[in-house]
């Protein structure tokens, strides 16, 4: 009987991509005559796409919670083998699928998906909308948002000079509209972006194009991660060390030694402000971004990322946790001074609305912080 009705679950979803492909094959021919009026289908298409995600989902977590995650094993291998091809179009997938710079979540496509700019036509460019109209896709927007007001609150809380580190920079499209900011202009401001990625680094440099007040270092964060001595070979201490989209990447145990080494280079009322993913299924994008575009993160809890902190040295009283608007990204800022660590939230509350209106989706607002 069990057996049955988890056939009967997998024959239903595996129906609902028959159809999508039955319904994508006449899109693609009223597309392929009339290749720029894609607007009339994307709604449509985006409640097709969701519909397909949304129960695959529903199998997935079905399956994990009787315990039979070989039946998701063999779901993902059909699907992978036999019906990705059918979601491959549009630029995005494919930059996605294809690496190009051999990894992941390269700057390219970050860079893209802040740029919010499709320019393919037809059939390719529902699937890039969908694509930038994404949870995830939101999300990254909106964590660069936040990690830009992040920094301007930082420097409006701090006198004299102010010192950013920033881990896996990748564009830096947060710093370059950060300088922009009237609250930089004229403030003695000075950012360490380190990053793997000559390609990134040249990018972000162009981008910003403000030498006397960025530096880029190449090189691996887990260099960083696993000194045994930082403080001798790091010379400087940071009012702000901040990560977006490193952390997502990272295990438990370079995470840690991360952290605790970041702790070290910190000023004493300095601010270590990190984000990561949180648990798979609060990401609604995951199996179009796992199985179509091969874009694999590690999915971490609320609880367990903040373990890291504590594991690392931080008091839990000295955490705050904040989300991004949607939910899909947590924040954890970490002092190891609580009055330190909340003073530049507190001057948000009286002197900066745009960072108000950054935190009203977080699950612990920014009210009942102070
Ligand atoms: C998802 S992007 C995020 C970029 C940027 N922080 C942002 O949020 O816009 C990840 C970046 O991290 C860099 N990266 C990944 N692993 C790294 C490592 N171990 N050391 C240094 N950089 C790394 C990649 O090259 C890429 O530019």
């Amino acid at each position: 009987m069990q057996i049955l009705s988890d056939r009967q679950s997998m024959v239903t979803l595996l129906a609902k991509i028959q159809d999508y492909r039955k319904r994508s094959l006449h899109l693609q021919q009223a597309l392929r005559k009339n290749p720029s009026s894609w607007g009339r289908y994307q709604s449509e298409f985006n409640q097709e796409l969701n519909g397909v995600f949304r129960d695959l989902m529903v199998y997935v977590q079905t399956m994990e919670s009787k315990g039979k995650a070989v039946n998701v094993e063999r779901l993902k291998l059909l699907f992978v083998e036999k019906l990705r091809k059918y979601f491959i179009h549009g630029d995005y997938v494919a930059h996605s699928l294809k690496k190009p710079r051999g990894y992941a979540g390269d700057y390219q496509i970050i860079d893209a998906i802040y740029q919010n700019n499709p320019r393919t036509v037809g059939y390719d460019r529902l699937f890039d909308n969908y694509f930038q109209m994404s949870a995830v896709s939101i999300a990254v927007r909106n964590r660069k948002d936040d990690f830009k007001k992040i920094i301007l609150n930082v420097a409006a809380n701090k006198k004299g000079p102010i010192r950013v580190l920033n881990l896996a920079s990748g564009p830096a499209r947060e710093i370059h509209e950060a300088l922009k900011s009237p609250v930089l202009k004229d403030r003695d401001i000075f950012f360490d972006c380190v990053e793997q990625d000559q390609g990134a680094i040249d990018f972000a440099k162009c981008l910003i194009d403000d030498p006397e007040r960025t530096r880029f270092i190449k090189q691996n964060v887990s260099r960083i991660a696993l000194k045994a001595n930082i403080e001798s070979t790091m010379k400087d201490r940071y009012d702000l060390i901040y990560s977006t989209g490193l952390f997502d990447y990272l295990d438990y145990r370079l995470s840690l030694r991360l952290i605790r080494n970041l702790k070290r280079l910190l000023k004493p009322d300095g601010v270590l402000a990190i984000s990561d993913v949180r648990d798979r299924f609060t990401n609604p994008s995951i199996f179009f971004m796992e199985w179509v575009g091969d874009w694999n993160l590690l999915y971490r809890d609320d609880d367990t990322f903040r373990g890291i902190f504590m594991d690392a040295g931080f008091d839990e009283q000295n955490l705050i946790s904040l989300y991004e608007q949607q939910g899909l990204f947590q924040y954890v800022i970490a002092s190891d001074a609580p009055t330190q660590a909340t003073k530049p939230l507190d001057r948000i509350q009286l002197h900066d609305r745009d960072v108000i209106e950054a935190f009203q989706g977080s699950g612990r607002s920014i009210f009942q912080i102070i």
